[in-house]
């Protein structure tokens, strides 16, 4: 059997038993006006953070959401689109999707608003997205990528970026690790299933996601998910998991590299009323401007006594320039 076997079998039994707090992180599902989310959805929340960023789902966008689960993400997307069609479900394992297409009837009876329609449940898996070049909005996966071995890993994000349009945002939620994970936890298929052993670090994670070919990407949100206890675990050390809610956008790759936003600002406090870099950014006096990752080093080399520079807030939401 191979750990992709291994996987599915896993998510076969979690769709016929749901295991309430499987991968969720202790928050409650995003609440919106108006929707009800139906009870055996809500228990079948296997994801570890949230792609559905609700300030930032006008026009009606198309998603294709890879690895359905229980229906949660959809129907919240489906919120937003309300249209046939709109959200896409990319599901391989035949008991969840049996499970989604329970729940999302469930919430059809229970939401006026929505009508089954609006999600359509496709047999297919992260490396072959049964859709065509460049059609999509968003891409959107939580808790999935994770389980993936690098390899794969770097197929599935480039299959992302394959069906969104140019521009177009892949939106994730995942964990992360802030040490690299040993192997013998890494080989463990079941753990690995369980989002538990096949997180990468967060400059692991970030550089195969610019290696597929995103030329931008805006962290919006980074918090503790699980901790690898020494005993357990069989470690040396207490291993913490943080949950990483990121876009990466289908835009060129800059010259000088990928922009990654973090949350940093830049804050010019010299003798001038603004300071201008001459390669595009204008920092005016006292006030803070949000810069990428690599913006900020550039500007903290150039003007050491001159430019402070803001630690990441992790939880940047637009604006600002790279
Ligand atoms: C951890 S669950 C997350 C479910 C959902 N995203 C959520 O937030 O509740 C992972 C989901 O991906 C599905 N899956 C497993 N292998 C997959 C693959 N190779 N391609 C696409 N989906 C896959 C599983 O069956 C399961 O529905």
């Amino acid at each position: 059997m191979t750990y992709l076997e291994t996987a599915a079998q896993f998510y076969s039994e979690v769709a016929e038993t749901p295991q309430l707090g499987l991968c969720c992180v202790q928050s409650t599902p995003l609440q919106l006006p108006g929707l009800k989310i139906p009870q055996p959805m809500q228990e079948m929340n296997y994801g570890c953070g949230t792609t559905v960023h609700h300030t930032e789902l006008s026009n009606h966008p198309t998603v294709l959401y890879v690895g359905v689960g229980g229906g949660l993400e959809a129907l919240q997307f489906a919120y937003f689109s309300r249209r046939p069609s709109a959200v896409i479900a990319i599901e391989p394992v035949a008991a969840m999707r049996e499970a989604a297409t329970r729940n999302l009837k469930l919430a059809a009876t229970d939401n006026p608003w929505f009508d089954t329609s609006f999600v359509e449940i496709r047999e297919g898996d992260a490396f072959n997205l049964p859709v065509a070049d460049a059609t999509v909005d968003i891409v959107a996966q939580n808790c999935l990528f994770n389980i993936f071995e690098p390899e794969d890993l770097t197929r599935a994000l480039k299959e992302a970026y394959r069906v969104l349009k140019p521009g177009g945002r892949l939106q994730m939620s995942d964990p992360i690790a802030t040490a690299p994970i040993p192997a013998h936890l890494q080989q463990d298929e079941r753990l690995r299933a369980m989002c538990l052993s096949g997180a990468l670090t967060y400059e692991e994670y970030t550089q195969r996601i610019i290696n597929a070919g995103f030329g931008q990407i805006e962290i919006r949100a980074r918090r503790p998910y699980r901790l690898l206890d020494t005993q357990t675990y069989n470690l040396p050390e207490n291993l913490l998991l943080e949950s990483l809610d990121s876009l990466a956008f289908k835009v060129n790759i800059p010259e000088d590299g990928a922009c990654i936003f973090t949350g940093k600002t830049a804050i010019y406090a010299g003798t001038e009323s603004f300071f201008d870099d001459s390669a595009g950014h204008l920092l005016q006096l006292g006030i803070p401007a949000a810069v990428c990752d690599k913006t900020a080093a550039k500007l903290a080399a150039l003007q050491p006594a001159e430019i402070m520079v803001t630690p990441s807030t992790w939880h940047y939401s637009g604006g600002g320039c790279c």
